[in-house]
C-alpha cells in the first residue's frame, strides 16, 4: 500500500501513521521526523532546516525532494510506504508524481485528516514526544501514565521547539496558503479520503482502516 498523509499541523498525522504503519507492515516517512533526527545529529541539512521549522516555515522544496526520492528509493518502500507530511506544495506533489512514475508505481490512497484552528493549537501545545522511542503523547487527550514519562521505556518526554502558539499559528497559515491546495490536487486524481480529524484517536483509525481494507 503506498499512502500520503495531508493535513494541518496538530491534526493527527504522526499519531494516526503509528498505527497504520503497524497494521499494514509498511514503513513511515515523515518529513517532519527526518528533519529532527538530522538536527539531533547536528548534520548541515539539520541546520538548514532547524532555520525554517523554529520559525514554521516550510523547508525549500528541492531540499525535501531529494531526500524523499532517496528514501523512496530504499528496499522497504519495495511493498509500499506511508508518506507523512509529504508533499506540502504543489511543486512537491509533482515532484513525487514524476519520480514514482519513474519507477512504475502510483499511489493508492491520500488521507486527509483536518480539523480546526483552535483544536490544532491545543493540540500541538500540549504534545510530548518521548526522546528514546518518539513516542507521541498529550498532555490532556492521551497523557502517559506518569506525568513526563513514557509508558513504554520510561524515556522523558520532550516539547518541540515549534509547538509553542505563536509558531503553531504561523504553520497552520502556511499550511493554509501552501498545502492545502494539494486536497484538490489529489481529489481530481481520485485519490482523497477526507477524515474528520476531530474524532477520538481510536474512532479517526478505525475510519482510515475500514476505508483502507475495503
Ligand atoms: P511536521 O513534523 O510534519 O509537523 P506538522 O505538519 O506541523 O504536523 P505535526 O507533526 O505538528 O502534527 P501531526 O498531524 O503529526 O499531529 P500528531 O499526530 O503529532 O513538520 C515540521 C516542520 O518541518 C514544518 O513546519 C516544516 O518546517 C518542516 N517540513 C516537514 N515536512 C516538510 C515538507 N514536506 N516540506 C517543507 N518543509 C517540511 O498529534 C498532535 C497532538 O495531538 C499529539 O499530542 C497527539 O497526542 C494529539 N492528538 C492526535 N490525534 C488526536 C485526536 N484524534 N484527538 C485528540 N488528540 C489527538
Ligand atoms: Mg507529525
Ligand atoms: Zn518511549
Amino acid at each position: 500500500m503506498r499512502l500520503v498523509l495531508l493535513g494541518p499541523p496538530g491534526a493527527g498525522k504522526g499519531t494516526q501513521a503509528s498505527n497504520i504503519v503497524e497494521k499494514y507492515g509498511i514503513p513511515h516517512i515523515s518529513t517532519g521526523d527526518i528533519f529532527r533526527a538530522n538536527i539531533k545529529e547536528g548534520t548541515a541539512l539539520g541546520q538548514e532546516a532547524k532555520s525554517y521549522m523554529d520559525k514554521g516555515l516550510l523547508v525549500p522544496d528541492a531540499l525535501v525532494v531529494s531526500i524523499v526520492k532517496d528514501r523512496l528509493l530504499k528496499d522497504d518502500c519495495k511493498q509500499g510506504f506511508l508518506l507523512d507530511g509529504f508533499p506540502r506544495t504543489v511543486n512537491q506533489a509533482e515532484a513525487l508524481d514524476s519520480e514514482l512514475e519513474k519507477m512504475g508505481i502510483n499511489l493508492d490512497r491520500v488521507i486527509n485528516i483536518d480539523a480546526d484552528a483552535d483544536i490544532l493549537i491545543e493540540r500541538a501545545v500540549g504534545r510530548r514526544i518521548c526522546k528514546e522511542c518518539g513516542a507521541t503523547y498529550h498532555i490532556k487527550f492521551n497523557p502517559p501514565k506518569v506525568e513526563g514519562i513514557c509508558d513504554k521505556d520510561n524515556g522523558v518526554l520532550y516539547q518541540r521547539d515549534d509547538d509553542v502558539e505563536e509558531t503553531v499559528s504561523t504553520r497552520i497559515r502556511v499550511y493554509m496558503e501552501q498545502t492545502q491546495p494539494l486536497i484538490e490536487y489529489y481529489n481530481q486524481r481520485g485519490l482523497l479520503l477526507n477524515v474528520d480529524g476531530t474524532q477520538a484517536i481510536d474512532a479517526v483509525f478505525t475510519v482510515i482502516s475500514e476505508e483502507l481494507d475495503k
